[in-house]
């Protein structure tokens, strides 16, 4: 499978959080291309299988928490979806909020099928990055 991960890193948190979930589909075989949200092309990326996007998270640290302008801005430059596995990810510091559902809405809207979403507080990896390893070991 061919897997595209685009973040949105200010402080490197996010870029530490797409290397990790890089190295997942790496060690399974896949083909893996990281890019800065601010350097990936839409079209490009929405040619992979699998789309990952991750953002930091910006917002009031307890409420109002959201994806940056730029995340929000690649994914409305994504032409369909259709048929595509999403990954949605983030990093934060005291709570993410709604940051990932409302992340995947906007990937679902997209017609893609959200698969996973991951919460990284700092750089630590949460337990579902582990379900996710998990479920491509699973897979032939
Ligand atoms: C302006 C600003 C707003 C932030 N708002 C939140 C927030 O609402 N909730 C939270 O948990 N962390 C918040 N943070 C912390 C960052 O999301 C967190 O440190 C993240 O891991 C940084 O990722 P990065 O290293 O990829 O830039 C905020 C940071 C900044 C600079």
């Amino acid at each position: 499978m061919k897997v595209a991960i685009v973040y949105d890193s200010r402080t490197g948190n996010t870029e530490a959080a797409a290397g990790q979930v890089a190295q997942v589909y790496r060690d399974r075989g896949h083909e893996v291309v990281v890019t800065s949200v601010d350097k990936a092309d839409p079209a490009e990326a929405a040619t992979a299988d699998v789309l990952c996007v991750g953002s930091w998270t910006r917002g009031l640290f307890i409420v109002l928490q959201h994806a940056t302008p730029a995340t929000i801005r690649f994914i409305d430059a994504l032409p369909s979806l259709a048929g595509k596995e999403a990954v949605v990810f983030c990093s934060y510091k005291l709570s993410s909020g709604k940051l990932l559902p409302t992340v995947a809405s906007l990937l679902t809207k997209r017609g893609a099928r959200v698969s996973w979403q991951l919460a990284f507080k700092g750089r630590t990896p949460p337990a579902t990055l582990a379900q996710l390893a998990d479920s491509l070991r699973a897979k032939p």
